[in-house]
């Protein structure tokens, strides 16, 4: 008797080669990181912005108390941070909002607004002196062309803000007016910073060996530390020493895309830009998924008995990178967990092919985002460091990294194939809260730094 296979068998090897990463497939993309920083360096257009941070590592014994913001993803903190010059960095208070959409899509004197009011409630309920001077540090996880420390320009919304009126203009005088607003005085942002920098910054503070600060989480971007002279477009800066370098990688758009990936691309509301975190961050992992399900129930492979999963998951933004996590990790073989879920969604008859079958999608989705995530790891270590000689520590901040099951091993993983032992010399560590403490971090730096002389005839 021949047992005939699983409907949705041809389609998933159809899948697996789809969103396959093979080792040839990672150098191609070490290759062309290399290309795009190389021209980013030089302000050539170049997918990847390549944005200078104005701000080098910490010694470790920068000391004092900061407040700092952390604004990048759906919700909003206020922190209180103490930092004991020994390498230690304390939450003494934290506040966090939930941004409603209609903030984060609004106007930008809305969202100003909306940071200032949590920052007045932030030290009512904390009883804080108001009558005292505090420095300020603003994680603001978006891309910034900066000036200085304490200053720069949002070049344009990602991660599905719009906020009108924002782009182009500087982010530390819009914050600035919205305190005025709100009378809030004596409040000076001495520092702005993007969560990748604030994640390096809060692991080196203990750590000297880390030099690369990674967000996998609602979005996807790194930076690491860059020797001064091969920032070629930074004008009347010192060439010596380094800098730490916001590379913006999230736009990094020389890699093979799927039908998949372009039906969301063409849904979100940044078409044509930020190709590679819409295939490797939390924020679009679920729709992926969504996109290849409604696929395979369109071609009839699965849930024909089930009709309750056409409307679930019909739906943009239905099935959620949280969902995946929860389906990867049920280890039962009649996957009950993952009927469970069906349940909840009111979808009854799915059968145990059906389960098994989101369950491998769910699987090939995010082993390639975290093959691809680790080769973009790899391609800044050996910017830096072709062999590895050093010891290189990867300060990685975000639920993605934090929570996906089996996302940090499949990362190890590529570092394997590609180092061997050597791989070992790369140390990926989860920094919890990096980009919140880092501010901090920053916002001393800038209060120990000398101010620098310009250069002549710049
Ligand atoms: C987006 C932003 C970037 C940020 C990343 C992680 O890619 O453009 O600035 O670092 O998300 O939050």
């Amino acid at each position: 008797m021949t047992v005939s296979p699983p409907p949705g068998e041809a389609f998933l090897s159809y899948a697996e080669k789809l969103f396959s990463i093979s080792l040839t497939d990672i150098k191609g993309v070490i290759k062309d990181f290399h290309a795009e920083m190389e021209k980013g360096l030089l302000g050539h257009e170049s997918s990847l912005k390549m944005l200078p941070s104005y701000v080098d590592r910490p010694t470790g014994s920068e000391k004092g108390r900061f407040i700092a913001l952390d604004l990048g993803g759906s919700n909003f903190r206020v922190l209180a941070v103490e930092l004991d010059g020994k390498g230690e960095i304390d939450i003494l208070a934290v506040s966090k909002f939930a941004i409603q959409k209609k903030v984060m899509q609004g106007t930008g004197v809305q969202l100003f607004d909306f940071i200032a009011g949590c920052i007045d409630l932030f030290l009512a309920r904390n009883n804080m002196d108001r009558k005292r001077a505090y420095d300020l540090a603003f994680t603001f996880s978006f891309p910034v062309e900066q000036t200085d420390i304490a200053a720069g320009e949002l070049i344009v919304w990602t991660k599905g803000f719009t906020s009108t009126g924002v782009e182009g203009k500087d982010i530390v005088t819009l914050l600035n007016q919205a305190l005025r607003r709100k009378r809030i005085r004596d409040i000076t942002v001495t520092a702005l910073a993007n969560d990748t920098v604030g994640t390096l910054m809060a692991r080196a503070y203990k750590d000297p060996t880390c030099d690369l600060g990674v967000i996998l989480g609602t979005g996807t971007n790194a930076c690491y530390r860059e020797k001064r002279s091969n920032i070629r477009k930074l004008k009347g800066v010192h060439p010596e020493g380094h800098m730490i370098v916001n590379m913006e990688w999230g736009n990094f758009d020389k890699v093979r895309r799927t039908s998949y990936d372009t039906r969301l691309d063409e849904a979100s509301v940044n078409p044509g830009a930020m190709y590679f975190e819409k295939m490797v961050s939390g924020m679009y992992l679920g729709e992926i998924t969504r996109h290849v399900l409604v696929d395979a129930i369109a071609r009839g492979l699965i849930f024909s008995n089930a009709p309750g999963a056409v409307e679930s998951f019909g739906e943009r933004d239905s099935l959620k990178t949280e969902h995946m996590s929860l389906i990867e990790r049920d280890g039962t073989t009649d996957l009950r967990e993952v009927e469970g879920f069906f349940n909840t969604r009111g979808i009854s008859n799915a059968t145990l092919d059906d389960r098994a079958f989101l369950k491998h999608v769910c699987q090939l989705v995010a082993a390639r985002s975290a093959r691809l995530s680790a080769a973009a790891v790899s391609a800044v270590i050996a910017w830096m460091d072709p062999e590895p000689r050093e010891v290189h520590t990867v300060a990685i901040d975000g639920s993605l990294f934090e929570k996906y099951p089996g996302f940090e091993t499949r990362m190890t993983d590529v570092l394997k194939e590609l180092y061997g032992e050597t791989a070992e010399k790369i140390r990926l560590v989860h920094s919890k809260d990096g980009s919140g403490k880092g501010a901090a971090v920053m916002a001393a730096v800038a209060a120990s730094a000398v101010k620098e002389e310009p250069m002549p005839n710049s």
